[in-house]
């Protein structure tokens, strides 16, 4: 079965569309501080819009407890969204109480509200699905279909998800449709060479996606603090970097592995240590092997991949054909451990094939780090999704849809 679009839901003029999107950006003292994932909904709600159709996008923000608090209320972003859009956005303080149920009334065509956080309900997250059932029956009430616009989103099997595309007449949305489009192209027949860049604070969140495409890929380089766990697994000392030692075996596995199949595994060769995890602390350059011989000894941490590392990450991301990255090479948040993420970003910038940014903390990177969006080939909205995709794991949100 393929994917049901937008189309495939007739003419909306007039009807009431429920949408999910993932308007879980990144939020601090009630400024949205990366927009991202808001800026990439815009082109299914105008179609919406345009169309005539009342619109009521629902989302949800954070982790919260399943409870209503007040800072991860998606107000903020419905002041943007409206500012983007350039109309009106009715927010609604709950999602199927008393304000939802005026705001959806008091919708005209071509109009458009925002529900507060899906996660205020704990039914939009729960183990049973027949609670998750009821949340999408009244989520459902009153609408006339449901657009699945949440790239960031279909790994979940929640009830704005999963059990509500099965309430009502349903189809993907724009932005999930582009999404699948590249994500397919990385998977399919990548044009070669194909190279998988990774980075982030953990091997154990990455398991999966090296696992699947070891066998797949050409090169696969490997920087943030995961690097730490690959240098300690080839028996070089870390001090008091990020180790993950209950994956030591598995990663000695996987060079053993990508040895045997002439995969390049490229592992740093420098890295920069510092004297604490602060942005002012003290810092020098070492090689990967030498760590331990810093002039922080057994305190120092390692907090960026060095500039040998960064240099020869850039040609071979330059020298290929097809580049997946996902993951920050170092704290990048904090600009004397930013140099190796600023690299990478750089030099996919400049390689001539396809490439593209996971999302999550690699899109909020680049981003934060100067660079347009327009430099890459597509930037994700989905972070855990894209690895997920990428992995080949099932995603409910995608097979309720019919792919
Ligand atoms: C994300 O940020 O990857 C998505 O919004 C999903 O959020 P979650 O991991 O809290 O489900």
């Amino acid at each position: 079965m393929a994917l049901r679009t937008l189309d495939s839901l007739g003419d909306l003029s007039g009807r009431t569309v429920l949408i999910r999107c993932d308007f879980n950006v990144p939020v601090q003292d009630g400024r949205i501080t990366d927009e991202g994932r808001i800026v990439a909904s815009l082109p299914t709600l105008r179609a919406l819009l345009e169309q005539g159709a009342k619109v009521v996008t629902m989302s949800h923000l954070g982790r919260p407890k399943g409870a209503p608090d007040p800072q991860y209320s998606l107000a903020p972003v419905a002041e943007r969204l409206g500012e983007l859009l350039g109309a009106e956005v009715a927010f609604a303080a709950d999602t199927v109480g008393e304000d939802a149920q005026r705001v959806r009334i008091g919708l005209g065509e071509g109009q458009l509200a925002l529900l507060e956080n899906l996660r205020f309900d704990p039914r939009e997250t729960s183990k049973d699905a027949a609670e998750r059932a009821s949340f999408a029956a009244e989520l459902a009430a009153g609408a006339d279909a449901f657009v699945s616009d949440g790239f960031g989103v279909v790994h979940r099997e929640q009830a704005s998800v999963f059990e509500i595309a099965q309430a009502l007449p349903s189809a993907a949305g724009l932005l999930v449709e582009r999404e699948l489009g590249v994500l397919a192209r990385l998977t399919e027949s990548p044009e070669r060479p194909y190279a998988v860049v990774l980075g982030g604070s953990k091997v154990s969140d990455k398991l999966g996606v090296i696992e699947h495409l070891l066998p797949r890929v050409d090169r696969l380089l490997i920087g943030g603090g995961m690097l730490f766990t690959f240098l300690d697994a080839q028996g070089y000392g870390v001090a008091s970097s990020l180790l993950e030692e209950d994956q030591l075996e598995r990663v000695r596995g996987y060079i053993a592995d990508a040895e045997q199949r002439g995969i390049e595994l490229l592992l740093p060769t420098d890295v920069v240590v510092a004297a604490a995890f602060a942005a002012d602390a003290e810092h020098e350059t070492v090689a990967a092997d030498s760590i331990e011989s810093s002039r922080f000894g057994a305190d120092g941490i390692g907090l960026d991949i060095g500039p040998e590392t960064a240099s020869a990450f850039a040609e071979a991301i330059r020298g290929s054909r097809t580049v997946f990255w996902n993951g920050p090479m170092g704290v990048f948040e904090m600009e004397a451990f930013a140099a190796g993420t600023r690299a990478v970003a750089q030099a996919l910038t400049e390689a001539e094939g396809l490439t593209v940014v996971g999302g999550g903390d690699s899109a909020a990177a680049v981003r934060q780090l100067g660079f347009d969006d327009a430099a890459f080939g597509h930037i994700s909205t989905g972070g855990g999704a894209s690895l997920e995709f990428l992995e080949g794991a099932r995603l409910p949100g995608l097979e309720v849809l019919g792919w």
